[in-house]
């Protein structure tokens, strides 16, 4: 009920800023393509542990978050969602190294930008260079949006509704009426971002071949960023569950909803496919009976995260006993899809369970220490993939229909080193929610069909090009 008192101010901000297209003719979908961040130097054990300290910061980020709202829903309408909320909130640590990309067109004329695909974020924000704010954009900035000259950006007012209650990490402080709305976000990691939202135009490629411009964007346009996590990105693109993000904007002129092909996480730099808005026209099921249909739960507590219906969790034919509270986001449980996130993160009891049901038949291969895991092992010639027991995770959907999410055995037993493998899956504390993160929904063609609240998805080699 109290909820309610909260957030009906979303609704006002989706009829201020409507999202018209000029320029083009009535399209039925978008398309960017999808890239894969590469990073070459590092060992695979470096790399993983660095992915592992990104999802562990991040799962606080997302439970402080969840845990925040939730309370504030039990505890009373009164409170307001300003700046002072999202301080407390805003801890995850992002360096990117176990992310997607998606390159993004911003501003008049266009500059372009790799941001981040993420699907727990509500916020689309560049780096930014911008004269109104003192000693803004750092020097070292490879690149950064130079909003000076784009004439389609216009700073947000910090004494707008949009300012004061819809958008995410907003500071309370307006010098003045006309000030730009500015945010301050601060990682777990100690990386922080900083900038002022902004009104932006972005350009994108229609499925027709033309291109056109998406009104009503609001971007955070960060003019300083500290921390180690900033290095290689430009910024985030906003595919969170909430009214002001990029995917609710271009979603509410395409169709309603967005689907994205994740190539394998260790594909080279140049293997990519798509994240498109609207209507998906490239990707064609091949076999449309293999596309399954999970319900989404999208209520005000788990914005802007995209949570689904788990029944249980298989490993061969077994179902597993878990609790069904771990599945329940009502009974301080529930599962998310998370695209920022890159391992597989499951509350205690549904950790324990797995990773007990996924040892056993791995026992006979010499075990191996490859911390932060707790079940690694070496492996040769010998070693049968087939023989791994499959992990199951059932989803369920509309009206009770089973549907199966079996990830290939690459998703859960990745490797670490050569010949050494580990089940990557990592434990979430409970109560909380586990995350469905960024590897197990590897080469599956995801739809998050928002409007219908359902998200489909099957199984995908996700190697497209569209030239
Ligand atoms: C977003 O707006 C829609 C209507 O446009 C409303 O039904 C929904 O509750 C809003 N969502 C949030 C999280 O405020
Ligand atoms: C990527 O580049 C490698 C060599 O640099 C090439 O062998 C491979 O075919 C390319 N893949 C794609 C999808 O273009
Ligand atoms: C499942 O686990 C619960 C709690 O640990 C236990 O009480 C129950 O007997 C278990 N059920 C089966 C079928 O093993």
């Amino acid at each position: 009920m109290r909820c309610e008192l909260l957030f009906p101010l979303f609704l006002l901000a989706c009829v201020i800023n409507g999202l018209p297209v000029v320029g083009a003719p009535p399209v039925l979908s978008m398309h960017f393509k999808l890239l894969r961040r590469h990073h070459r130097q590092r060992s695979p054990l470096q790399r993983v542990r660095e992915i592992v300290r990104n999802d562990h910061a991040r799962a606080k980020m997302i439970s402080d978050r969840i845990g925040w709202q939730r309370s504030a829903c039990v505890a009373g309408g009164s409170v307001p969602r300003t700046s002072s909320f999202a301080m407390p909130i805003s801890s995850a640590a992002f360096t990117g190294t176990g992310q997607y990309f998606v390159r993004l067109k911003v501003g008049t004329p266009a500059q372009t930008f790799l941001l981040v695909a993420d699907t727990g974020s509500d916020l689309t924000w560049m780096k930014c260079r911008y004269r109104a704010c003192r000693g803004c954009g750092d020097a070292q900035w490879r690149r950064a949006f130079r909003a000076d000259q784009s004439s389609s950006f216009s700073p947000i007012p910090c004494s707008s509704q949009l300012c004061k209650n819809s958008l995410p990490f907003s500071l309370a402080k307006c010098l003045a009426p006309t000030s730009p709305c500015e945010y301050d976000y601060g990682y777990t990691d100690g990386s922080t971002a900083r900038g002022i939202f902004a009104d932006e135009v972005a350009t994108v490629a229609l499925s027709g071949g033309q291109s056109a411009k998406l009104k009503g964007i609001v971007v955070g346009c960060t003019s300083s960023s500290a921390g180690s996590s900033f290095r290689s990105l430009d910024g985030v693109l906003g595919l969170g569950y909430s009214n002001t993000s990029f995917a609710a904007r271009a979603a509410s002129r395409f169709g309603g909803k967005f689907s994205y092909c994740l190539v394998d996480h260790l594909s080279p730099r140049n293997a990519s496919d798509y994240l498109v808005f609207g209507k998906d026209t490239i990707h064609r099921p091949s076999k449309p009976d293999r596309r399954r249909y999970a319900e989404l739960i999208l209520n005000s507590w788990l914005e802007p995260f995209y949570a689904v219906r788990v029944g249980g969790v298989s490993v061969g034919a077994e179902l597993l006993n878990i609790s069904e509270a771990v599945w329940d986001s009502g009974a301080g449980g529930g599962v998310i899809l998370d695209s920022g996130t890159s391992l597989a993160m499951l509350a205690e009891p549904a950790y324990r369970a797995v990773l007990a049901a996924l040892s056993a038949p791995l026992a006979r291969y010499p075990k191996v220490e490859a911390k932060p895991f707790e079940f690694c092992f070496k492996w040769d010639q010998s070693f049968d993939e087939a023989a791994v027991p499959r992990l199951v995770v059932h989803l369920v959907g509309p009206r009770g229909a089973a549907a199966p999410l079996r990830p290939p055995v690459k998703s859960y037993l990745i490797d670490v080193a050569d010949g050494v493998k580990c089940i990557g899956i990592l434990s979430a504390s409970w109560p909380g929610v586990s995350t469905i993160g960024n590897i197990l929904q590897q080469n599956h063609l995801w739809e998050f069909d928002i409007a219908n609240r359902r998200v489909s998805f099957e199984p995908s080699s996700c190697s497209r090009s569209l030239h």
